[in-house]
């Protein structure tokens, strides 16, 4: 019997889901569909190599988040909510829900009951589409924006526990936001390596969400754009640069304890463990780029296009000497040396929406930041590369969002979002 066959098995008891109700049926169901033939690799922050296993499961459970330090998954299906009630009893409950839902598409597993074999007269709790696919290391990551806590603060009695590290982002020069794309009461992640797969978690978070939350814009990314395993050749973003070269590696706890992970000194303390995440969609003038010679080209970014070595060097991962860059180069401005140690773990995608209308891609990057404080991280050092990075001629930043994520789902019986809306710490 495979994973996705279990659904069919639990699926003759129709009343369960009523009798249960989400959470509980999920519990239940959880149980005994495990034991599939899924590798497990651990979560994140502790980086196991099986995690690069093609169709492995990532283990949802752990102090951290998985999808952060995981080794970077191939696909992206990001998504923005806004919360759309004020009953804060359903909206715990949905995330006790959602909770159990990740807990099973994470392991390759149907939501609920599954997608057939339930009774004729309800929607089957799953959609169906990834029926058969393997878990293909998804990760789903949770996070709460700014704007849950200006909105919903009283309502949903967490009042004060806004972090002072989530802070709305400033205005940065040249930003050019579309508020359709920016902003959000909390946010998904799905990492995959099957397309099919990060989109049918979003799906159906989106609709267990429903009455609760709406997605308020959600970004498709391919061609992952940064690496976290360092022995991994390096991928290559839409301007065909390698990109990812110098980020913290999955392995690196040393360094991600420092600049990534929110440490119980800095409060609040349902963050500790946690993380901040900034997004930012930047689209390129991939028209212009392509005109532009190779010279400006590896000039604009401080390293040559074919091996990705620093100008001057001969390696990829040698040293960058970074006098030998022009002084507006992207990468001698967004080094730490330049930064006074500023150092941020990136874990973005490309895209390509399709074509704007008049006739130019609609096509970027997924800028994905992870940090331990975004006003020590992210804002300093986007203050530096607006005002002066060459790449500004041709990018612009049309997206943009900040979340809390809140620390890993320890256990079974443990919930995204715990430490925030229950009491006991
Ligand atoms: C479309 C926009 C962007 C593109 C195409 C881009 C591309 C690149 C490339 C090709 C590298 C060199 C390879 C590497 O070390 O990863 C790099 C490095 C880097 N970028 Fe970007 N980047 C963009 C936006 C940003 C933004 C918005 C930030 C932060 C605010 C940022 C921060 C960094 C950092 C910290 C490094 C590593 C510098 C080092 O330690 O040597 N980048 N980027």
């Amino acid at each position: 019997m495979t994973d996705t066959d279990s659904s069919t098995t639990t699926a003759k008891a129709p009343t369960r889901r009523a009798l249960l109700g989400w959470g509980g049926a999920g519990l239940a169901l959880g149980a005994a569909a495990a034991g599939g033939t899924v590798a497990m690799s651990r979560a994140g922050g502790d980086v196991d190599p099986a995690a690069a296993e093609s169709g492995a499961a990532v283990e949802f459970h752990g102090a951290h988040q998985a999808g952060i330090a995981t080794p970077v998954q191939d696909r992206l299906h990001f998504a923005s909510f806004d919360v759309t009630t004020r009953d804060r009893a359903a909206f715990v409950q949905m995330l006790k829900d959602w909770t159990e839902a990740a807990r099973r598409m994470t392991a390759g597993k149907p939501v609920g009951e599954g997608a057939y074999g339930g009774p004729a007269e309800a929607p089957p709790d799953d959609t169906g589409e990834a029926l058969g696919l393997k878990p293909s290391r998804l990760t789903l990551t949770i996070g709460f924006g700014p704007s849950l806590f200006e909105k919903y603060g009283e309502a949903f009695g967490i009042e004060g526990k806004r972090p002072a590290a989530l802070v709305d982002l400033p205005k940065f020069p040249g930003d050019n936001l579309d508020k359709n794309r920016s902003g959000g009461d909390l946010c998904v992640q799905a990492c995959a390596d099957d397309p099919q797969v990060a989109v049918h978690a979003i799906r159906n978070l989106a609709r267990i969400g429903f009455g609760k939350v709406a997605i308020r814009w959600s970004q498709l990314g391919f061609g992952k754009t940064s690496s976290t395993t360092p022995e991994a050749q390096t991928p290559r973003n839409l301007m065909g640069f390698k990109d990812g070269t110098r980020n913290i590696a999955g392995t690196d706890t040393a360094r991600l304890k420092k600049f990534v992970w929110v440490d119980d000194k800095d409060g609040p303390a349902w963050m500790t463990g946690g993380s901040y995440l900034v997004a930012r969609r930047i689209r390129m003038n991939i028209e212009t780029w392509d005109r532009t010679s190779l010279q400006e080209q590896e000039d604009v970014f401080g390293r040559t296009k074919g091996t990705g070595a620093p100008i001057g060097k001969a390696h990829e991962h040698d040293e960058p000497f970074l006098k030998a860059m022009k002084p507006d180069a992207h990468v001698r401005l967004a080094h730490p040396d330049s930064n006074g140690g500023i150092t941020i773990l990136r874990r973005g995608y490309s895209f390509t929406d399709g074509t704007d209308g008049l006739g130019r891609l609609d096509a970027g990057l997924f800028f994905l930041a992870y940090q331990r404080d975004p006003r020590k991280g992210f804002i300093p050092l986007q203050r530096r590369l607006a005002a002066h990075d060459a790449l500004n001629e041709y990018i612009q930043h049309v997206g943009s969002a900040i979340f809390a994520i809140p620390p890993g789902v320890r256990d079974a019986r443990d919930w995204w979002g715990r430490t925030l809306f229950s009491e006991e710490a």
